[in-house]
C-alpha cells in the first residue's frame, strides 16, 4: 500500500524522501491505487523545463468525473457531497448527495451536448457560489469540454477579455447574485460583455435572484427547463491525461491576464492527494473552504480535491459579515465543520470585531484550520489559533499558486509542528530551491532567497492558453531548469519555509533587501493599526526609501496620529531594525485591492514615487474610489 494518508512526522520524512528519490514510482503508486483510469499510462513523466514541456501519465485515459462521482455511488451514494449554505441563513441549507450530484451533472452535461459543446470546446462559467457552479464545472469535465470560470465579481470588460482570449462558445451565468444584504445583477454584465464576444453561440441562465433580465432570442435560455427535460444519464467522455481540464486566469504582474491551463490526470492525482493529507480528511468529516470557486482554491479544494476523496464539501454563498460578523462561526456550529480553510484577509477583518461573535458559537467540531492566499501575519495567526482553534486545532498555512494547481508547502496537521508565519515543510513530492541573485542555489539552512521548484509535480499548469512563449518566459527563464514562483522565502534553522512575499515587492534600501511582508507584519502588530502596505520610492541617498500606507482601526485626531507615526516606526525598529523604518507614513481609509483581495502595489508604488500620470489598468479593482483619496493626501 502506498502512503496515501500520512500519520506521523517520521512517516512524512520517509515518504518525502521516497518521493524525491524516485518521483515516478512514487506518483505511479498513488495514481494506481487511488483512482480509476480507463487506460493506464505507458510512462509516468516526460519533462524538460528548458522547452518547457511537462507531461504526466503519458497516454493514460480517464474521466475525472468518474473519479469524483461514479465510483462513489456504491459506497457513498447517500452521503452528502455538496452541502450548500445559502447567503441568507433563513433559507434552508441543501444537502446534495453523491447520487444527486451525479444526476445533476449528467443532466447539465446532456444540455451542453445538446447545445453543440464537444470535447475541447471552451465554456465560460460566470456564476455566484450556488450549486449550479460546481455542477457546471463537472458537467464540462464529463464531456471533455474545458471550463474557464470567471469570478462573478469581475466587470464586463474583464469578462469579455477572458471569453475572447480562449474563444468560449458558451457562457453559463445567472440572473443575479446575493451578497450579504445586497442583490447584484450578473446577466446584465454578461450582456454588455457579449457585445464584444462574437464567438459565443449560447448563454444558459440560472435563475437565482429573480432579477428581471433580457433574454436574447436564439442565444439565451433559462437553464432549469432544459435540465428538467434532460436525461439523468450521460456517458463520461474519455480524455487523455494531458487533455486540458480547465483554464483559469491569473493577473500577471502587469498587462494581460494569463490563462493558466491545467490538464486532467496529474491535476486530479495532485489535488486529491494534497487534500487528503493537508486537511487530514476522514470519512464523515465535514470540510469547509470559504473561497469562491472563481479562484483556484475553489477549483482544487471545494470541487475536485474533496470530491475525488468522497468528502462532504461545504459551499457557502454568503459573506463573513452577514447577517453579522459571526456568520462563519454560525455555519461551523450549524454543520459541525471539522476542517475550516480561509484567507488571512478574512481573519484580519473578523479579528477587528468583537470576540463575542466567536465566543457565542460552539466550535468544538473543528479539528484543522487552514490559511491561504497571502502570508499570514503573526497577529492574525495568534487570533485564529486562540479564538477559533482554542489552541488545539493546528493551523495549516498553505503556500501555493494558481499555477501550481495545489498546495506545495504546508504543515500536515497533527504531523508537522506548526509555527506562526511559517508554511513549514514542502509537501510530499515537492522540491523547493532557494536561489540567490546570481542564480546559485542556496544550500543548507538559515538562508533566504527566491523560491523555485526544481522538479515537476503532477498538478502544475502546463502552459498559458494561446501563449506558450509567455509561459516559458514567465516561469522558466529566470533560473535555468527551475520553475520560478515569483515569491521570496527563507528556510530557517530547522528547515522550515517562511514565504516572505512576492519578490517583485522586495525593496532594496541602502543595499539591504527588505521584504514588504515582514514590515507590514510589524506595522500591523501595532494595536491601532488595521492593515498596511509598504512600497519603495526613489531616494537620493539610500537608493530606495519606504512609504507606508496605513489603515487605522479608529481615525482619531491629528496630534494622536502624529504620535502614532512615531510609534509605528518604533515598532518596526523593535521587530526588524532601524533599517526598515518608514520615511513616510500616510493614513488612508482603504488600500486599492484586486478582486482576489490582493493589494495593488503597482498603484501605491506610483503614488509613492509621485508618478501618477499613468496608473495603468485600474478597472479590475475592488475599490477604485480609494485611489483619488490616496493621491489627494499623498506625502
Ligand atoms: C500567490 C499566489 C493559492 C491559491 C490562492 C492564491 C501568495 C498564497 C500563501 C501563503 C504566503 C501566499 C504567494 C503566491 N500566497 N498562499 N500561505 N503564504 N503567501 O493564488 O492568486 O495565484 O496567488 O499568493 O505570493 O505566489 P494566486
Amino acid at each position: 500500500m502506498s502512503n496515501y494518508h500520512i500519520k506521523h512526522l517520521e512517516e512524512y520524512f520517509q515518504v518525502y524522501r521516497k518521493s524525491v528519490r524516485d518521483p515516478e514510482s512514487f506518483w505511479e503508486e498513488i495514481a494506481e491505487e487511488h483512482f480509476v483510469w480507463r487506460k493506464k499510462w505507458d510512462k509516468v513523466l516526460d519533462w524538460d523545463f528548458s522547452k518547457p514541456e511537462i507531461k504526466w501519465f503519458r497516454n493514460a485515459k480517464l474521466n475525472i468525473t468518474e473519479n469524483c462521482l461514479d465510483r462513489h455511488l456504491h459506497t457513498r451514494g447517500d452521503k452528502t457531497a455538496i452541502l450548500f449554505e445559502p447567503n441568507d441563513p433563513k433559507e434552508e441549507a441543501q444537502h446534495i448527495t453523491y447520487r444527486q450530484l451525479h444526476e445533476k451533472v449528467c443532466r447539465m452535461a446532456n444540455v451542453l451536448q445538446d447545445h453543440g459543446i464537444k470535447k475541447g470546446d471552451r465554456v465560460c462559467i460566470y456564476l455566484p457560489m450556488i450549486p449550479e457552479l460546481a455542477v457546471a464545472l463537472l458537467a464540462c469535465a464529463r464531456i471533455g469540454a474545458i471550463h474557464s470560470v470567471v469570478f462573478a465579481g469581475f466587470s464586463s470588460q474583464a469578462l469579455a477579455n477572458r471569453i475572447n482570449d480562449c474563444d468560449c462558445k458558451m457562457v453559463i451565468a445567472s440572473d443575479g447574485s446575493y451578497r450579504g444584504n445586497k442583490t447584484l445583477e450578473l446577466k446584465g454584465i454578461v450582456d454588455v460583455a457579449l457585445k464584444e464576444c462574437l464567438g459565443v453561440e449560447s448563454v444558459l441562465v440560472v435563475k437565482r435572484t429573480g432579477e428581471k433580465v433580457e433574454m436574447q432570442d436564439g442565444r439565451d435560455q433559462w437553464l432549469q427547463p432544459l435540465l428538467d427535460a434532460a436525461s439523468t444519464e450521460c456517458k463520461a467522455v474519455e480524455v487523455d491525461a494531458e487533455d486540458p481540464l480547465f483554464i483559469l486566469y491569473t493577473s500577471g504582474s502587469t498587462g494581460k491576464p494569463k490563462g493558466m491551463v491545467h490538464t486532467t490526470g496529474g491535476y486530479m492525482v495532485f489535488v486529491a492527494y494534497t487534500f487528503k493529507n493537508i486537511f487530514q480528511y476522514r470519512e464523515n468529516d465535514v470540510y469547509w473552504c470559504t473561497a469562491d470557486i472563481g479562484w483556484v482554491t475553489g477549483h482544487s479544494y471545494i470541487v475536485y480535491g474533496p470530491l475525488a476523496n468522497g468528502a462532504t464539501s461545504v459551499m457557502f454563498e454568503g459573506v463573513p459579515s452577514y447577517p453579522d460578523y459571526g456568520r462563519f462561526w454560525d455555519v461551523v456550529e450549524k454543520h459541525k465543520v471539522n476542517q475550516f480553510y480561509t484567507a488571512p484577509t478574512a481573519i484580519r477583518a473578523l479579528a477587528k470585531e468583537s470576540l463575542d461573535y466567536v465566543e457565542k458559537h460552539d466550535l468544538s467540531s473543528l479539528k484543522v484550520l487552514g490559511s491561504v492566499g497571502e502570508p499570514i501575519n503573526e497577529e492574525a495567526w495568534h487570533w485564529y489559533n486562540t479564538n477559533v482553534g482554542k489552541n488545539k486545532s493546528p493551523i495549516v498555512d498553505t503556500w501555493w499558486q494558481t499555477e501550481t494547481g495545489g498546495i506545495m508547502i504546508s504543515p500536515i496537521p497533527y504531523v508537522t509542528p506548526t509555527a506562526p508565519t511559517y508554511a513549514t515543510l514542502p509537501f510530499i513530492g515537492i522540491q523547493p530551491a532557494l536561489m540567490d541573485e546570481n542564480e546559485n542555489e542556496l544550500k543548507g539552512n538559515q538562508v533566504e532567497g527566491r523560491l523555485c521548484i526544481k522538479f515537476p509535480w503532477p498538478g502544475m499548469a502546463r502552459t498559458i492558453w494561446g501563449n506558450h512563449k509567455r509561459y516559458g518566459e514567465t516561469y522558466f527563464s529566470a533560473y535555468k531548469n527551475k520553475y520560478f514562483t515569483g515569491d521570496g522565502a527563507l528556510r530557517d534553522a530547522v528547515g522550515y519555509y517562511r514565504i516572505t512575499g512576492r519578490v517583485d515587492d522586495v525593496i532594496i534600501v541602502s543595499g539591504h533587501n527588505l521584504g514588504t511582508a515582514p514590515i507590514e507584519d510589524a506595522i500591523n502588530e501595532h494595536p491601532a493599526v488595521a492593515e498596511s502596505a509598504v512600497v519603495g520610492f526613489p531616494h537620493d541617498v539610500k537608493g530606495n526609501a519606504l512609504y507606508g500606507f496605513v489603515i487605522l482601526k479608529e481615525v482619531g485626531e491629528s496630534r494622536v496620529r502624529e504620535n502614532l507615526k512615531k510609534e509605528i516606526n518604533q515598532q518596526i525598529t523593535e521587530l526588524i531594525g532601524p533599517i526598515a523604518k518608514l520615511d513616510k507614513i500616510q493614513f488612508v481609509s482603504g488600500l486599492p485591492k484586486t478582486r482576489s483581495a490582493k493589494i495593488m502595489r503597482r498603484i501605491l508604488r506610483k503614488i509613492a514615487g509621485k508618478d501618477t500620470s499613468n496608473l495603468g489598468d485600474t478597472s479590475t479593482l475592488l475599490n477604485p474610489e480609494v485611489i483619488q483619496e490616496i493621491m489627494d493626501n499623498a506625502l
